[in-house]
């Protein structure tokens, strides 16, 4: 990447899953590993932004000259983007945020019932962090992501335009997890456009210059 398309910008990423506690030794998650939204911030950083990349629990090493905050759950994501939000030229939300957290989190190690008996669960609704920046007024460029199973192309367009955001990024396919390859469409004002199936690093690259022609 020779040309830095987004040199003096500042561009925000969220990445990975989120981790919503049942007790202090279990939760739940969504299915992510954070290889995407990682392969964004290294492809931004290369491209001469400056990066400040907020993370759910991976296994992945931190890109070289990004700035990195690590969260567990949702609130958490939310309230460092939040902190963050304003002055950044770019937002990108790769990150898998758990829809749902547990409204009854218990303190304590929840203990086995000899008579059989299950914890009952209540869930509450987490915030939606991508339409909390979209919201902002003077917001930054939003770019979102979508993995849709199926009609990607009509659940992409429609997932834009209730997100009010002026690119979204969809998955082609679900079986993109973990995995170093993926395959993409881009949805904004003029349609959609298709990125071949490469290697997750690769289409970083691509989306960055799309992102920065778009800026
Ligand atoms: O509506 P849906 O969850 O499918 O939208 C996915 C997009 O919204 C992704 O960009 C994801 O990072 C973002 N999102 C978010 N906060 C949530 C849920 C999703 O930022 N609570």
């Amino acid at each position: 990447f020779h040309v830095k398309l987004l040199a003096g910008r500042q561009v925000l990423i969220t990445a990975g899953p989120t981790f919503e506690p049942i007790d202090p030794v279990r939760g739940i998650t969504n299915l992510s590993s954070g290889k995407m939204g990682y392969a964004i911030a290294r492809a931004a950083r290369e491209a001469g932004a400056e990066v400040t990349l907020v993370s759910g629990p991976t296994a992945l090493a931190t890109p070289y000259g990004v700035h990195r905050i690590n969260v567990q759950t949702a609130q958490q994501m939310h309230d460092v983007v939040m902190s963050h939000a304003s002055g950044q030229d770019v937002f990108v939300a790769v990150a898998a945020v758990a829809d749902w957290r547990v409204a009854n989190a218990s303190a304590q190690k929840i203990k086995k019932n000899a008579d059989g008996g299950v914890p009952q669960l209540a869930f509450e609704q987490n915030p939606d962090i991508l339409a909390a920046v979209a919201a902002m007024p003077g917001r930054p460029y939003c770019v979102g992501f979508a993995a849709e199973s199926e009609e990607l192309l009509r659940h992409g367009e429609e997932k834009r335009r209730k997100k009010g955001i002026p690119l979204l990024v969809g998955n082609i396919g679900h079986q993109t997890f973990g995995r170093d390859e993926n395959e993409l469409v881009l949805f904004d004002d003029a349609g959609h456009a298709q990125l071949p199936r490469a290697d997750k690093q690769v289409l970083a690259r691509q989306l960055v210059a799309e992102i920065a022609r778009r800026i």
